[in-house]
C-alpha cells in the first residue's frame, strides 16, 4: 500500500496545482487521438466495397475500438483513484454541471461503443478471431448457441446501439473541444493548461518546482 500512497501523493502534487498528472494527461491524449481515428476509420470502413480491405479495416476497427475499452477501465480506475484538479475558471455553475455530464458522457461511450462492436461481431456466425491492439487474443461473446434469429436480433440491436452512440459521440465532442477553445482564447482561464503536458520551465509547475536544479 506504501507504493499506491506514494503514486497518490506524486498525482495530488499536480491536481493540487490544478493540473491533470502526467498520466491523466497522457490517458486523455492518447485516448483521444485513438477516438477520433476511430469515428473516422469506421466512417470510412462502411464505404469500402465488401473484399479483403473492407475485412482488414473491420479488424483494425475492432482491435483499436478494444483498446479503447481497455485504456477506458484503467482510466476510470485512475480518475476514482486521483481527485480532478479544481479550476479557478469562475465559469457558472451550470457551466460544471454540463462539463461533468459531458465527461461522464464520454466514459459512458468509451464502454457502450466497444462493447456494441464487440457483441455484432459476436453475432455474426462464425465469429471472426478479435484481438486487443492486434497483440492479445480476446473471445467472441457466447452467442454461438443461440438461434439464427436471435442472433440476428442481438446483432441489430447492437448496430443500433453502436450507431446511436456515434452519434452521441459526435454531439458531444463539438461541445467539448468548444468549450474548450472558448476557456482558452475567449476567458484566457487556466482549464486547458491543465490538461496539457507540463513544460519544465514553467515555474509553477509542480514539476518544476520538484526537479529545479537551482532549489537543489
Ligand atoms: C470507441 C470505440 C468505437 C468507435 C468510436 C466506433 C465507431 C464506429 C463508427 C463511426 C462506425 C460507422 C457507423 C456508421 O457509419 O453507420 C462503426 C461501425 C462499426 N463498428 Fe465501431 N466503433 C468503436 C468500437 C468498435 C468495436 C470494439 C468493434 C468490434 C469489436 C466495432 C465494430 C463495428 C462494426 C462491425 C461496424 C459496422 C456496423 C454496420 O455495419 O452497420 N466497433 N463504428
Ligand atoms: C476524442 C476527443 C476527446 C475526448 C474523448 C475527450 C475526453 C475528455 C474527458 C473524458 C475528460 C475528463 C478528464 C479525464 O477523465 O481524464 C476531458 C477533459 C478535458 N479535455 Fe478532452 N477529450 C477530447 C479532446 C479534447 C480536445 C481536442 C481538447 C482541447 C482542445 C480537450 C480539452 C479538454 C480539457 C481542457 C479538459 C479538462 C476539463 C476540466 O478540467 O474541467 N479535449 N476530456
Amino acid at each position: 500500500m506504501k507504493l499506491l500512497d506514494h503514486i497518490r501523493e506524486w498525482a495530488v502534487s499536480y491536481t493540487k496545482e490544478k493540473k491533470y498528472s502526467p498520466v491523466g494527461i497522457w490517458f486523455h491524449w492518447i485516448m483521444a487521438a485513438l477516438v477520433l481515428f476511430q469515428l473516422g476509420l469506421g466512417w470510412i470502413m462502411e464505404r469500402f466495397f465488401v473484399g479483403g480491405e473492407k475485412l482488414s479495416a473491420y479488424w483494425v476497427h475492432a482491435a483499436i475500438g478494444l483498446t479503447i475499452l481497455f485504456l477506458a477501465i484503467w482510466r476510470g480506475l485512475w480518475r476514482l483513484f486521483i481527485p480532478d484538479p479544481v479550476n479557478d475558471s469562475g465559469a457558472p455553475e451550470w457551466q460544471h454541471t454540463v462539463a461533468h455530464g459531458t465527461q461522464y458522457a464520454f466514459y459512458t461511450l468509451f464502454a457502450i461503443l466497444p462493447l456494441s462492436g464487440w457483441a455484432m461481431w459476436s453475432a455474426i456466425q462464425p465469429a471472426q478471431p478479435l484481438s486487443l491492439a492486434g497483440i492479445v487474443a480476446v473471445p467472441p461473446m457466447p452467442f454461438y448457441d443461440l438461434s439464427p434469429a436471435w442472433q440476428y436480433w442481438v446483432m441489430t440491436f447492437a448496430e443500433s446501439v453502436h450507431v446511436a452512440g456515434v452519434w452521441a459521440l459526435s454531439l458531444f465532442l463539438p461541445l467539448h473541444v468548444g468549450a474548450a477553445l472558448k476557456h482558452h482564447f475567449w476567458n484566457r482561464d487556466d482549464v486547458v493548461r491543465g490538461i496539457l503536458p507540463d513544460i519544465p520551465d514553467d515555474e509553477t509547475s509542480p514539476g518544476a518546482m520538484q526537479h529545479n536544479p537551482q532549489e537543489a
